[in-house]
């Protein structure tokens, strides 16, 4: 028998009901803060990915699924949406405009990596992207919106926040700390490659020994310019003044190499190992770098299948219409009356003659509001027998 493949999971009811309760919850709020949507392919150039979410990423280095197509072109399926949404968003000119613009984008991402809980090689993601804004607030903004977002389900969540300095205070930081790497002996395999390609990543190590020798490290929070200096503590006032309760992680510097300034991660003690329900930050260098006019933006990422193995969700309420026949002849005139009624309400049918009780039970299992029936004596006044499975009171209206 042919299977999913590793990583890779059928959504089947009642969980994509889950998942369209969470997407349709989640738009309303995100279209309440002015962003709207888009729709990027799944399938990206190769060099996209390299270019943006960088060369030294894990997800670039070992985790993407790439191939070559039949037209020779080097394609990857995406491993995250903001890479492609700033494509576009440079392909459609957008850059031009010249106002702010935001955007909200759901869909599945590909990353090879080891499947395990809360990991998988396709997932959904729930991502927005704002363009055009420079001012803190628009930072401390997608705090309190994921914030809002995360309350909605009841979920519990610290959040975790840093910064990574901009390209003044950055390029000197990163000769003092390989300065550091190069002193430092007994890093793991991975940190000395990061040394070479992205070394402030080697903060990002879950080895217990490099975490040990990273401990007399230099620090970027240490080492800001002015600018992120008084940009980072305005952001913290701010978080401080609306009571958003946070932890300054000088160790978070997210997997992806576009980011600059502010990077943030809600994280769940309700998950297993892999904690991150959401994560985001600032990169406003990335759409020059694609090729587009200098834009500030900033956007996060909420991991749908970690996110809807903490909620619940409320059950449906009883809606629309079950229809049976209780003898062959009235077979037809059911269906008559069942199509006619789906105009207006949710219908299903049972197909089979069937006793009134059995009809009951499956207008039950349908979770429909009302059970219309029709047998010998209402066909004989031409009438639909019909049940409200909430009130428990009947009525006869008369076929259409
Ligand atoms: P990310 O932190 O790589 O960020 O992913 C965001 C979220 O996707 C994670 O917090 C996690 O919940 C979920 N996730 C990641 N990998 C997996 C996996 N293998 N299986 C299940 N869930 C996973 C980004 O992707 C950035 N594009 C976010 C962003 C948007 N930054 C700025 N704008």
């Amino acid at each position: 028998m042919i299977k999913a493949l590793r990583g890779m999971k059928d959504t089947l009811p009642p969980q994509n009901e889950k998942y369209n309760y969470f997407i349709e919850k989640t738009t309303e709020i995100v279209k309440s803060y002015g962003f709207e949507f888009i729709e990027t392919p799944i399938l990206e150039d190769t060099g996209l990915f390299k270019r943006s979410v960088g060369e030294s990423s894990d997800i670039v280095g070992k985790e993407m699924y790439q191939f070559i197509d039949k037209g020779g072109n080097d394609v990857c399926l995406r491993p995250e949406g903001t890479a492609g949404v700033v494509r576009s968003f440079i392909e459609n000119k957008l850059d031009r405009v010249g106002a702010i613009q935001r955007f909200f984008y759901h869909g599945p991402m590909f990353r090879y990596e080891r499947p395990q809980k809360g990991r998988l090689r396709q997932f959904h993601q729930f991502g927005i992207e704002s363009f055009g804004v420079e001012s803190h607030l628009e930072d401390v903004t997608m705090i309190v919106m994921l914030k809002k977002i995360l309350d909605t389900f009841n979920i519990n969540y610290e959040l975790k926040i840093n910064s990574l300095g901009c390209q003044v205070c950055m390029p000197p930081f990163r000769e003092k700390l390989v300065a550091f790497l190069d002193k430092t002996e007994g890093l793991c395999e991975d940190c000395l490659r990061r040394k070479e390609t992205n070394p402030i990543r080697v903060f990002d190590c879950k080895n217990p020994n490099c975490a040990q020798l990273l401990k007399p490290a230099p620090r970027l929070n240490q080492n800001f310019c002015e600018t992120c200096e008084s940009n980072f503590s305005k952001i913290l006032k701010l978080l401080d003044r609306l009571e958003i309760a946070y932890e300054v992680d000088p160790n978070l510097v997210r997997g992806l190499d576009y980011y600059s300034r502010t990077a943030f991660e809600f994280v769940s003690g309700d998950l297993g190992a892999q904690n991150a329900v959401a994560g985001g930050g600032r990169y406003d260098r990335l759409v020059e770098f694609l090729g587009g006019r200098t834009t500030p933006a900033i956007g996060f990422a909420i991991g749908i299948e970690r996110l809807l193995e903490m909620i619940e969700v409320p059950d449906a309420e009883r809606n629309g219409y079950y229809f049976g026949a209780l003898c062959e002849e009235a077979i037809e005139t059911v269906y008559a009356q069942a199509d006619k009624r789906r105009s207006s309400d949710n219908v299903t049918m049972g197909y089979s003659v069937k006793s009134l009780k059995a009809h009951l039970k499956a207008a039950d299992k349908a979770n429909a509001r009302f059970c219309a029936i029709i047998g010998e004596d209402e066909l004989k006044e031409q009438v639909v027998w019909i049940k409200d499975l909430v009130e428990k009171d009947e009525v006869k209206q008369a076929i259409e």
